[in-house]
């Protein structure tokens, strides 16, 4: 289902304005993403699904411009089925106050809805089975800019080849939607030198927040003509 937001205008860093018809949107956004939510809750796609104690759908403000997309839930997550609430999550909310949001202000999610064990990295195979729950979250949104948490989120959602270390801070304009890659906050707690190079890359994203960026009707069902779209597109940026 795609829900066009023509007439809500960006206004302000995390907003939209909201006209008469807006709270009708929102509340088809919240009804959407709880039906979603339900598959989610009831997904046993890959063996995640049978481990995790708490699926982790994702939360916040339906309504925001930004959509910030983690890896995967850890313990903490997996123990109350919320995202970003562990030593991570403190840090992420350390740099969205730093530019003046916060995680009621913004979306997040994560490419993973269940926690692989032990915290290990995501195998293929889960993030197949689980990436359209995400692209179908990313539609009902709608938002101006993907933040992409670390390099498992941005290959994922961008090119499975992208590398992190080139792309972050910098913002990639697609045809159907716009990605900002950061580096994942759990990355300042195991590399301290990063944590200065991350607040750079947020200061960029506010300031990509008050600019007009042209807006775009997501359709963020991935094909194949689309995948070969997006490494075009990814050509014409280098
Ligand atoms: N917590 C999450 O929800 N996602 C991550 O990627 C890391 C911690």
């Amino acid at each position: 289902m795609a829900l066009k937001r023509n007439f809500l205008k960006p206004s302000g860093l995390g907003k939209y304005t909201l006209g008469d018809n807006d709270k009708y949107i929102i509340m088809e956004k919240k009804k959407c993403l709880e039906e979603l939510k339900g598959k989610v809750e009831d997904c046993r796609d890959c063996p995640l699904g049978r481990s995790r104690k708490h699926p982790v759908f994702g939360e916040g403000d339906v309504e925001s411009k930004v959509v910030f997309i983690g890896e995967a839930p850890g313990y903490y997550e997996d123990q109350i089925g919320k995202p970003f609430v562990g030593r991570a999550g403190r840090v992420l909310d350390n740099l969205l106050d730093e530019i003046g949001l916060s995680r009621n202000s913004v979306y997040i999610a994560n490419v993973l809805k269940c926690r692989p064990p032990g915290n290990r990295d995501p195998l293929p195979e889960e993030i197949d089975a689980c990436k359209p729950y995400l692209m179908e979250q990313l539609k009902i949104i709608q938002p101006l800019i993907i933040c992409t948490l670390g390099r498992f989120a941005l290959v994922s959602i961008y090119n499975k080849s992208a590398s992190i270390t080139a792309l972050h801070g910098k913002l990639i304009q697609m045809e159907k939607f716009n990605i900002f890659p950061l580096y994942h906050p759990a990355a300042a707690l195991h590399q301290p030198m990063l944590l200065d190079s991350i607040k750079e890359d947020f200061a960029k994203l506010k300031e990509q927040l008050t600019k007009p960026i042209p807006e775009i009707i997501p359709d963020l069902k991935t094909t194949k003509t689309q995948e070969e779209k997006i490494r075009q597109e990814q050509m014409k940026l280098f």
